[in-house]
Parts: structure tokens; sequence; C-alpha cells
């Protein structure tokens, strides 16, 4: 809706206003001991105080029976509340329903080979997409990891950018309804929209939302309204306010609250956001993250390398056999288990393991191998289709044409 000022309103809202919601270290706030940043995710996340420090929005039971009436199902990550949180999912949902139809789009920062976490935002994007016949755009920023870390150097990142795109392609994107934006190769796109958001955001604000000091480059001060511009772009494209969502995991949540704020000033649609969980790393309390590679199942790792990691892990077992025959295990606190049950298991399987696991029937052993059986298949269908996509990547690029990169083949 376009008011009189030629302002877009709608009725959904903010808890707060985004600028006041500080970089959030939680590390020193009271009963609260995690980190989560778009930089930074370590400690025991507890997404319930996640949701309440970001003034974002829990997904309720009804706005996942507004997503069955449109999709005749509910997707397991709904249903296992690996997408938790929102702003405005209801409000996009409904729209579509009255013909509205919007605009996904998600992103990487190729500093690194693609990881099962990275994976989980796309593989709910791509079944958005099915389901709901949208369009996607998807953002690469390679600008971003050049800036925000001193040991990345641009033909490093140039590599990555090449080697994640083929993920993305293997993903199963429709090509006729995706693009792909690479910030370096692409900015023209972007660049006349950042100016507008740039503009209306003052130093103070990107200071108490991205946590900037006087010692971050001024690349980085300059950064954000580059990752906020594709949540515009779709209204250029079509030449009328389109709404947007983003399918992304929680850590990436500072850049909506500052576009948010500014959305409306500039005649646009304020964009959505379905917010998950992360996927927990394999040796650490962290999420699995590419800069640990032990920590992380790459879609480039080989059978023998999957084993090793596999085997490897934490888990939330006890040290011996009969210890955990005895008091059973803490599949709460097991990534082994998470991953079974975000990706592999079925609802009953996940209860029955977790129940087994608890009970001490069933061995970390046992667990590891279920997930060395699944994962494996699951990565060797993505190489091979990795392999497919060095043919098709122009027909996804924003501006048609091949990244020309030297190992094509
Ligand atoms: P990046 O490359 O850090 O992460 C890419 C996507 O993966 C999610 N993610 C995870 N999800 C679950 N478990 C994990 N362990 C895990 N690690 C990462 C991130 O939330 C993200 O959705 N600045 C961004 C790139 C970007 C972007 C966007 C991301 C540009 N535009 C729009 C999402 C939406 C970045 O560096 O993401």
């Amino acid at each position: 809706m376009i008011n009189e000022n030629n302002n877009i309103s709608y009725g959904n809202k903010d808890k707060k206003n985004n600028t006041q919601i500080i970089n959030q270290n939680f590390i020193d706030n009271k009963n609260i001991n995690f980190t989560v940043t778009p930089w930074e995710v370590k400690g025991d996340i507890d997404y319930n105080k996640l949701i309440e420090k970001f003034g974002t929005f829990e997904i309720t039971t009804n706005i996942i029976e507004q997503f069955k009436k449109i999709t005749g199902e509910i997707h397991p990550f709904l249903k296992n509340k690996y997408f938790f949180s929102h702003r405005d999912l209801d409000w996009i949902l409904k729209e579509y329903q009255n013909g509205n139809k919007f605009y996904l789009y998600t992103g990487r920062g190729p500093s690194g080979l693609i990881h099962l976490g990275h994976l989980m935002p796309w593989l709910f994007t791509k079944y958005i997409q099915d389901k709901f016949n949208v369009k996607l755009l998807f953002q690469l920023t390679d600008d971003e990891k050049f800036l925000f870390n001193d040991k990345n150097d641009l033909e490093m990142i140039d590599i990555f950018t090449y080697e994640n795109v083929l993920d993305i392609i293997a993903i199963g994107f429709d090509s006729a309804k995706t693009n792909i934006i690479i910030d370096t190769k692409h900015i023209n796109y972007l660049y006349p929209i950042s100016l507008e958001i740039a503009k209306r955001i003052t130093f103070s604000t990107a200071k108490s939302v991205f946590g900037f000091s006087n010692s971050s480059n001024i690349g980085m001060i300059g950064f954000p309204p580059i990752q906020s511009a594709p949540c515009f772009l779709p209204s250029v494209i079509e030449k009328k306010p389109t709404p947007v969502l983003i399918p992304a995991a929680i850590d990436q949540d500072p850049y909506w609250r500052i576009t948010r704020d500014i959305a409306e000033k500039i005649g646009y649609y304020k964009p959505a956001q379905i917010h998950s969980k992360f996927i927990p790393g394999l040796i650490n309390n962290g999420k699995m993250s590419s800069s640990k590679p032990d920590s992380a199942l790459f879609t480039k790792d080989d059978p023998e390398l999957i084993e090793k990691k596999v085997k490897n892990t934490f888990t939330g077992g006890q040290p011996t056999v009969s210890l955990q025959r005895k008091l059973g295990g803490n599949a709460d606190i097991c990534p082994v288990y998470w991953y079974l049950k975000y990706l592999f298991d079925n609802e009953e399987e996940s209860i029955q393991r977790y129940n087994n696991c608890k009970g001490g029937s069933l061995l970390c052993g046992d667990c590891k191998n279920d997930l060395i059986k699944d994962v494996k298949p699951f990565i060797k269908d993505i190489q091979r289709k990795r392999e497919k996509a060095k043919d098709m990547i122009k027909e996804f690029m924003i501006d048609g044409k091949d990244l020309g990169h030297k190992d094509k083949k």
C-alpha cells in the first residue's frame, strides 16, 4: 500500500527501533553466553533469547498453517523449527495469496568452500522457489570477504567465488528464475540503489549495529548498503514496489535491520526474513565454519575424508560404552544427532534416535555410521551436479556472461 506521501506502508511492524539493537556481543550480558554477528557465531546459542534480543518474531503454528495452505504440506525445516524466526513472513504470505508475488533473495560471502551449513538456507530457498514459482536473486559478496579479513586477497576470493557458484547451481535453482550477482563483477546493478541507502545511514548507526570502530577500514563501513541493495533491486526490475523474502541463518540479521529502517523512506517495502538456526561444527561449540576446516563437511570432501571427519566428531556420548549403556547420552549437544535430524532422519526416526540415545541402547558409533551412510551419497550427488554446473554458469549470471574461469573443465 502506498500512502499519500508516496511512502509504502503496510500492517506489519518492528518490535523496536532496529538501529537501537547494538552489535550483539552477548558474552558480557547476564545469563547469556553466546555471540551472534555476521562475522562471528560462538557459544551455546539460546534461540529464544536471540528472538528477544534481535526483536524478531517466532514462527508460530498459525504461520506454518498459512504456509500449508499454499504448499499443501509442512516442510521438515518448519516442522522441526530449524527455521524458527521471521519478520513479516505472515505479510509476505498474505500478499502472495492476494496475487502480489515476492522475490527471494539470499547470498554467500565467498571466502572458502561450501559446507553443509551453507546448504541449509539454500535448500529451503530452492523449495520455496519451486513451490511458490518465484524469482531469486543470489548475491556473492566477494567485496565483503576481501574487506573484512586482512588475510583474504582478491585472487583467492575469485577462485572461491567460482567454486561457490558451482555449488549454488548444483542446488538445482531454476535458471530461468534465478540471477546470480557477484558484487565486483555486477556492481552496476546495485550501485545506484546502494547510494540511496548509504545516504540515509549515519556512521553512528553503522557503528552501533555492526560494531565498527576507529580502526575499521573505511571499506567495511561503506559495505552494508551493498548487501542491502538486492532487497530493492526487484522493485527496480519489476518497475513497481515488489516484496522480497530473505531465507538465511539469523547471523545476517543486522543487515536487514538497517535496510528495514530506511526502506519506506525511499519508497520500497521492508524486506521480509525467515531466519534459520545454525548447523553446529563437528569439533567445537560454534557453528560449522569454513574458516575451521575440521569443523565442517564440505561439498568437495572425498568419501574417505568425510568418514574420517565424522568418526572424529565430538558427540554427546559417555566416555565408555558401559557408561553410555548405564547413563545414556546427551543428544541435545550432539552434532551427529542434529545433522541426522535436520538433513536425513524423518520425524519418527529422529524421536526414536533421541530416546534410544538417552536410554543408552544407542551408541555414538551407531549414529556416526548412520550419518556416514547418509552424507556420503548426498555429497557425491552434489559433486556430480557441480561438474554439470560448469557449463551452465552464464545462464545464471545477471549479465548473462560466463565467468571465464581458468579451471573451467
Ligand atoms: P555466509 O557466506 O557467511 O553464509 C552463507 C549463508 O549460510 C548461512 N550459514 C549457515 N547456516 C547454517 N549453519 C551454519 N553453520 C551456517 N554458516 C553460514 C548464512 O546465514 C548465510 O545465509 N554476508 C553474507 C552473504 C550474503 C547473504 C545475502 C546471505 C549476501 N547477501 C543475503 C544471506 C542473505 C555471508 O557472508 O554469508
